[in-house]
């Protein structure tokens, strides 16, 4: 008889654990579902199938007749069993999707499993619960990661003690205490009102982690809550703009030598935006560059400024540059949920400077040395110059000059010079050259030229 009711019982407890191996959706262990609580303090988890997984809400699966049954692995354990819902002082309750730990234990640590069935269906998914242990002379724990608050600037902001409604009933006003930084300060411009922390005005030196401890009694316990946030102190909604374009702007010179290592800056203020992303992206002839290609390396630098504003900026790079790359659109884009901003970096081929230096040389040097090679010849050849120009194009100074002759000539009277003046000397002067001789016979009259 005995032996018989305890056999039922094995049956009883191993039944759900010998079902799981039928089939039934097993949806994992979902880690990102990574639940939190302090040692000693109440904790709870909810079923995350009604939320992710399938369509109905507990209530309508629960009046379909389907039930929810709890199964945990220990750390360090290899098997799974069934949460134990019947501990003294009912420290671990089940109600409707939720498991509540009253308190949570260090052992508690765990993956947990909900499963929802009936004889034909069954759906189950795994998540970690970790218990964890406050650091010393520390209100909190560096393994807990606080929720991120952005308040903006200047503004007046309340800050709620999160994920605390439920815990006690509401009717009962828990006492709370505030830290910043785990330090119990006074507050200078926050009230600390009940579960609100009102801050009157936000500065951004008020930036850093709070914590609030909210303690209750409930049947005759008292409860520590222990919450945090990470307030970050961002922009006001007035500042919130589309970016603006730093580089590349008109005054920017972009020539490069063929060879040369091209490289381009796009350097991009964000304001803070609520919400957004800042994008930053080259386009090549207005294709996106997603990633780097064989010839392109895109280097990405993000600058956080205060109050949550960035400075981006996207180098791009092309080491020995070809003379057709340089000819192609490089364009850099910038975007948040406000707007979009584009400048294209107007790339030119810079000419060489050893050649255009030589060549500005040679040309120089050859007109100098033109000039001298002139200069010579006319100091060396000037006459024969003279001659033959006047040979050529006939008049000369001698006829505009306003004298009556060019040349006196003046000879001793006998015969022969008189024959070598008039004949020779005057023949090839004045017929050949163009020359007026002054012969004194035959030209000086009583007043005429003296
Ligand atoms: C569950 O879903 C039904 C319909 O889908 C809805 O009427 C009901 O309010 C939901 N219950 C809860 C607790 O959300
Ligand atoms: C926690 O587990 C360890 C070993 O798993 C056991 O020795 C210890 O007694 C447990 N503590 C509690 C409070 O149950
Ligand atoms: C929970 O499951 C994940 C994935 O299987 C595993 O990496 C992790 O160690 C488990 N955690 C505990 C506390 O057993
Ligand atoms: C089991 O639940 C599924 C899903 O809600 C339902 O379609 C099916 O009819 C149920 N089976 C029985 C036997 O109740
Ligand atoms: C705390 O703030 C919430 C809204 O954030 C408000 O509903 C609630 O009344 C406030 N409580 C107190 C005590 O000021
Ligand atoms: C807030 O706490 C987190 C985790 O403990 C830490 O990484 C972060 O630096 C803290 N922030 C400030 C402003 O102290
Ligand atoms: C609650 O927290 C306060 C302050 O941190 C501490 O002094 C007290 O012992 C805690 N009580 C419980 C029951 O953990
Ligand atoms: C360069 O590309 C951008 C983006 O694709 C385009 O808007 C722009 O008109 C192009 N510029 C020229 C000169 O083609």
């Amino acid at each position: 008889m005995k032996l018989g009711f305890l056999l039922c019982c094995l049956c009883v407890f191993t039944a759900p654990t010998c079902s799981t191996s039928e089939r039934c959706d097993d949806w994992g262990v979902d880690t990102m579902k990574l639940i939190q609580a302090y040692e000693g303090e109440p904790a709870r988890i909810r079923c995350p199938l009604f939320q992710d997984f399938l369509k109905h809400n507990y209530s309508t699966a629960h009046s379909a007749g389907l039930t929810l049954m709890w199964y945990w692995t220990g750390q360090g354990k290899d098997l799974e069993e069934p949460v134990n819902i019947r501990l003294p002082n009912n420290r671990i309750i089940k109600d409707k999707d939720t498991l509540w730990f009253r308190p949570a234990i260090i052992n508690d640590t765990g993956n947990y499993t909900c499963m929802l069935r009936n004889t034909t269906f069954c759906s189950r998914v795994a998540f970690p619960l970790e218990v964890v242990r406050k650091d010393a002379d520390s209100c909190v724990s560096q393994a807990v990661k606080p929720e991120v608050v952005e308040l903006p600037l200047e503004h007046t902001e309340r800050l709620p003690c999160p994920d605390t409604d439920g815990f006690f009933p509401v009717n009962v006003t828990p006492s709370v205490t505030w830290y910043k930084d785990c330090i119990s300060e006074n507050f200078y411009e926050r009230l600390p009102q009940g579960l609100n922390l009102t801050f009157i005005v936000v500065r951004s030196n008020y930036q850093g982690n709070y914590t609030c401890i909210v303690t209750y009694e409930d049947s005759g316990k008292i409860y520590n809550l222990t919450r945090t946030s990470e307030v970050k102190v961002v922009g006001p909604p007035e500042d919130e703009k589309p970016p603006s374009m730093t580089t590349p702007n008109a005054k920017t010179l972009y020539e490069f030598a063929a060879g040369e290592e091209m490289l381009l800056s796009c350097e991009v203020f964000c304001p803070f935006v609520r919400n957004s992303r800042n994008d930053v992206w080259w386009t090549v002839d207005g294709k996106k560059l997603e990633e780097n290609t064989e010839r392109i390396i895109i280097t990405e630098s993000v600058n956080e400024q205060l109050g949550g504003a960035k400075t981006i900026k996207v180098s791009l790079s092309i080491k020995q540059v070809t003379v057709e790359e340089l000819k192609r659109n490089y364009t850099c884009a910038a975007r948040n949920s406000l707007g979009e901003v584009s400048r294209q970096a107007p790339v030119k081929e810079k000419v060489g400077t050893p050649r255009y230096i030589t060549e500005l040389a040679c040309g120089l040097g050859a007109t100098l040395f033109l000039v001298v090679c002139l200069i010579i010849v006319y100091h060396v050849y000037w006459l024969e110059m003279v001659l033959f120009y006047r040979a050529h194009f006939g008049t000369d100074e001698t006829i505009g000059d306003g004298k009556e002759y060019d040349v006196y000539v003046s000879y001793a009277r006998n015969a022969e010079e008189e024959e070598f003046v008039l004949v020779t000397l005057r023949g090839v002067l004045e017929n050949e050259f163009g020359y007026k001789l002054c012969i004194f016979d035959r030209d000086s009259l009583p007043g005429g030229s003296k």
